[in-house]
């Protein structure tokens, strides 16, 4: 079994999406044992409640190592730990230290509104329209030490319509973040994804 733990800074509709999927699975591989915000007004924190899953708030005093420390803190007090954990994260607006992921090596996932390696950081969807793309997209790939640059688990691409607006496009390829998150939750608790060198091959 993977115990999954959560990371969240707002809306937290990637987190539902995981949880609803895996309320759904029979026969799952993962429990969810706890959702952790770095904002303590987040959305996501009711919902999260709503499925009956303990959340957490980081206090915003706290600052690079200190404040992942403590989130490191809570994920082995639910037992989310490097050898039996899986961490996503889902709309978390914060860079992760060195530390805590060389600590949770391939065992921490994000979920970006791009097809990356294009348009890392803030705004992706922004950025695309500004560049004039004509597909888009969005990544789930394992989180590294730089920014949206880990290994690639899976990608789900999006037309940019010429009538897209910042708000209609971004809602696209939300739609297609929902389907895509929990399918990778899924082929990692199968223990289907072999990493070699920056690879991931499905198997
Ligand atoms: C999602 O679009 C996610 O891809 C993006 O923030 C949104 C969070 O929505 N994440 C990033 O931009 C990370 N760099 P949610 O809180 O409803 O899941």
């Amino acid at each position: 079994m993977i115990n999954l733990g959560i990371l969240i800074s707002g809306r937290g509709s990637n987190m539902e999406s995981i949880l609803k999927f895996l309320i759904q699975d029979e026969g799952s591989k993962v429990r969810p044992k706890v959702v952790i915000s770095s904002k303590p007004e987040a959305e996501g924190l009711e919902k999260a409640s709503k499925f009956g899953i303990p959340t957490s708030v980081i206090s915003n005093k706290l600052k690079g190592w200190e404040f992942d420390k403590e989130i490191i803190g809570i994920l082995q007090q639910y037992d989310v730990k490097p050898e039996n954990g899986l961490v996503c994260l889902a709309g978390y607006m914060r860079i992760l230290s060195s530390e805590f992921v060389r600590i949770y090596k391939l065992r921490i996932m994000n979920i970006h509104p791009s097809l990356l390696p294009s348009f890392p950081g803030l705004n992706s969807q922004k950025q695309a329209l500004d560049h004039g793309v004509k597909i888009t997209g969005c990544t789930v790939h394992f989180v590294d030490e730089g920014l949206d640059s880990g290994p690639i688990i899976a990608q789900k691409h999006v037309e940019v319509l010429e009538t897209d607006t910042y708000d209609t496009l971004s809602d696209r390829i939300l739609e297609q973040e929902h389907l895509l998150y929990p399918y990778c939750v899924k082929l990692f608790s199968e223990k289907r994804l072999l990493i070699q060198d920056r690879k991931v091959i499905v198997t």
